[in-house]
Formats: C-alpha cells, sequence, structure tokens
C-alpha cells in the first residue's frame, strides 16, 4: 500500500506489458526494447507519471518481473510507491485481469493502458479521466479513419463503409472500477480490448479524442517512427542541427599605466590604471579572446598586434566592435557573453549595470559582468593587477 506521505490514489493505471512482440520480432519481450536510451516500457511510464497522481501497474511477462521493476525504479523517482509489477498471462486479457487483482481497494477508476502505446501524451489520460469524472462507465480514445473502407471478401470488394461512422481505437481505455472487476469476473469470451469487453456486458461506452502519438508499437516500421519522433535529443533543442559553440579567454594586467583606469569598458577615475599596449583593459581582452575561440578564429594577438598604432590607447568598444565584425565576416552571430573580473579594486558592483550596457552595446549581445576579490591570495589578492576570465557563446549563421 501507498505510504501516509503519499494520499491514495482514485485511479489506477494498468500497464499492459506482458506481450513477447511477435509482429516486432526485436529479439526480446516488446516493452523492453529501446526506443533510444530509454525502453518503450520505460517512455510509456514517463508519460503515465506525468499525469495526475494514480496507483500503476505494471503486468510484465512472468520470467521478466524483476527487469520491469528495475526500469519503475528508473523512471518513477519519488512515485514509486505507487507502482508496482505483477505477472501476466498468456493472452492480453488474461494480463489485464492479473493487473486488475492488484488494483488497491480506495481506487474508483481503472484505466488499462498498452505498454506499446509508449509515447501517448498525458493528456490522453487527463481527457479519459474527465469522462469518467463525468458519471461514465466506460471511456475510449479513438481517432477517426483517415482511408477509404471496404469491405471485402478475399479479393473480392463487397461495399465501400461509410467512414464517418467508423473510428479506431486507442489506449487508455478508461472504466469505472466496478464495472470493469464485474466484468472481468464474468468474462468467458476473449475480446482483443476491454471496451469490447465491456459493451459485450451491456455497458454504453463513450469516445473521447485520442490522439495520433497515441499509435501502437506493433511493427519495425512503427518502431522506426517512434525513433524518428523521438529524435536526437540535441537536434530536437536545436531544430535548425546547427550547435552554437562556446568559448573561453583569460586575461592579465599589471597596475602601473598611465592616465586613468580602464575596466570593463569603464573610465575609472582616481583608481590606479592597468599598464598595457591598449588600455589595459582585460576584461575586454578576455571577451575578445572567448569569442574568438568560440569561432574558431585564434586569439587576441593573432588580430589585433601588439606594435598596431591602431590599438595604441584603444579601448574596449573598439575593440569588441572589431571582434564582432570579425565574427560576422566568419558567419557567427554572438549569443552571450560572461566575464569575471578578480580583483581588490575597482569597486564594480556599483557600476556592474554601466559596464554590461558599454560592453553588451559594442557586442549587440548580453553581456554579465561579475566580481571576485581573492581572499588576498595571488596576484590579484596582493593588488599587482587584475585578472578576467570570459566565456562566450556564438551561433553559427545559416550558409
Ligand atoms: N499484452 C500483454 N499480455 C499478453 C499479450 C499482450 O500484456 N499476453 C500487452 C502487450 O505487451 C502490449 C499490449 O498488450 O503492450 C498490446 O498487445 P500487442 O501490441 O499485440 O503486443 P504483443 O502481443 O506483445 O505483440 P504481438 O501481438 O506482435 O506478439
Ligand atoms: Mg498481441
Amino acid at each position: 500500500m501507498s505510504s501516509d506521505a503519499v494520499p491514495t490514489p482514485r485511479v489506477a493505471v494498468i500497464v499492459v506489458a506482458a506481450g513477447s512482440g511477435t509482429r516486432l520480432a526485436a529479439g526480446a519481450p516488446k516493452a523492453f526494447i529501446g526506443i533510444d536510451a530509454h525502453s518503450i516500457l520505460h517512455h510509456c511510464l514517463a508519460r503515465v507519471l506525468a499525469g495526475e497522481l494514480a496507483q500503476v501497474i505494471v503486468v510484465a511477462p512472468e520470467d521478466r518481473v524483476g527487469d520491469a521493476l528495475t526500469e519503475v525504479r528508473a523512471v518513477a523517482g519519488a512515485r514509486h510507491e505507487l507502482i508496482s509489477v505483477v505477472a501476466g498471462g498468456s493472452t492480453r486479457q488474461q494480463s489485464v485481469a492479473a493487473g486488475l487483482r492488484a488494483v488497491w481497494p480506495d481506487v474508483e477508476y481503472v484505466l488499462v493502458h498498452d505498454a506499446a502505446r509508449a509515447l501517448t501524451p498525458p493528456g490522453v489520460f487527463a481527457r479519459v479521466v474527465a469522462a469518467l469524472q463525468d458519471g461514465n462507465d466506460a471511456v475510449l480514445p479513438v481517432l477517426p479513419l483517415i482511408d477509404t473502407v471496404k469491405r471485402v471478401d478475399g479479393t473480392r470488394v463487397i461495399a465501400a463503409l461509410d467512414r464517418s461512422e467508423l473510428v479506431t481505437a486507442q489506449t487508455p481505455q478508461g472504466f469505472r472500477r466496478s464495472v470493469l472487476d464485474a466484468v472481468y469476473a464474468a468474462a468467458t469470451v476473449d475480446h482483443t480490448d476491454d471496451a469490447a469487453l465491456v459493451q459485450a456486458a451491456g455497458h454504453d461506452v463513450v469516445t473521447v479524442a485520442g490522439d495520433d502519438l497515441a499509435f501502437k508499437i506493433t511493427r519495425p516500421a512503427d518502431l522506426d517512427r517512434a525513433r524518428a519522433l523521438l529524435g536526437d535529443p540535441v537536434e530536437r533543442a536545436v531544430p535548425s542541427g546547427v550547435l552554437p559553440r562556446v568559448g573561453i579567454g583569460t586575461d592579465v594586467h599589471a597596475y602601473g599605466g598611465e592616465g586613468a583606469l580602464w575596466l570593463a569598458g569603464l573610465e575609472w577615475p582616481g583608481e590606479n590604471p592597468l599598464s598595457g599596449h591598449s588600455d589595459g583593459d582585460a576584461v575586454a581582452h578576455a571577451i575578445v579572446d572567448a569569442l574568438l575561440a568560440a569561432a574558431g578564429l585564434g586569439d587576441i594577438g593573432a588580430h589585433f598586434g601588439t606594435d598596431d598604432p591602431e590599438y595604441a590607447g584603444a579601448h574596449a568598444a573598439v575593440f569588441l566592435a572589431r571582434t564582432r565584425e570579425l565574427l560576422s565576416r566568419a558567419g557567427f552571430a554572438i549569443g552571450n557573453v560572461s566575464v569575471q573580473v578578480q580583483s581588490n579594486q575597482p569597486k564594480l558592483a556599483p557600476r556592474r549595470a554601466e559596464a554590461e550596457a558599454v560592453l553588451g552595446s559594442a557586442l549587440g549581445a548580453p553581456v554579465a559582468v561579475s566580481a571576485t576579490t581573492t581572499d588576498g591570495l595571488g596576484f590579484t589578492g596582493s593588488g599587482d593587477g587584475v585578472a578576467a576570465f570570459a566565456v562566450a557563446l556564438v551561433v553559427p549563421l545559416p550558409a
């Protein structure tokens, strides 16, 4: 039973996963075949668990109960106490009956779901439960037919059927628990689904909208479809298939320059200036290196020579605008930049927003500036200079 911490659910979902998968012919019981890194059963349970709190009963092949428990532990997280595994039978109906015997006493509604419909979205479960809560005894998710349908006798067409009267049946199929219990206790004939059994016993079955994604993985082509739908996780996150790229840059400058201190694109009157061929702005130089690295364009020395008079005394905006141009020519847009300064002086926090605005507008992309001291350690701790560390994200532009 559930622990005190978890309220007893009113809904149970029986996930039938005890079939052998003859038509899939993948060398193992179907529920344990991988779609991607995860099995059919894993994907199915992840979607069941994404919905309303429910007791979940997995019906597994008798010799696979241990494997099913391993899958359950991997996917269930905090909800593992709601999930149990029982051994199935030689027909789907026997497997459902085995699951039904494990339903907790307080449960009012039972959903029966094929593990093989692994990609069924949580919304279908929600629609079925809602229709049960509306007072229906039996609820069936359905899809309209797409093709014209004919009745045939061998190879001879007998009649065209009215497609508008026909639907295809999916799972999860939902039932008032008392109805399903009674129908199963009295069942003598095997049916291919539970709605058929309940209807044969004289109960009304109502329909709700199914979902294309609730298709049953039956043949190898269905598994290919599921694989294509899940796709590569990177491709899903980056639909263009073009990955962003990151780069890192660091720079160090010693105090002891002439004139005013320039750091993070700002002039700091009254602060000790940094030395360097340009203005010694370690923050700007670290950002330039990070951006060039991300785009695979080498480093600052390759583009901004220390003997180049153009950059003598130049400030951050000049370096950054030039770097942005170099990246743009190489086919990259700037995503964002994060830079951290290590120094005792100046105190950056009061002018953080100002620095971020100057650097960001030169790059046309967000720049985050943070600062830290080093607890008196190292050359930054002793006040000999500043160090800056930057990471940049750039996005390759479509050719
Ligand atoms: N099922 C079950 N117990 C059985 C037969 C089927 O629990 N004795 C389950 C399957 O695991 C599947 C669902 O019922 O999730 C629908 O069945 P089907 O797609 O036919 O799966 P299999 O019977 O495994 O496949 P096949 O008919 O190709 O052997
Ligand atoms: Mg079968």
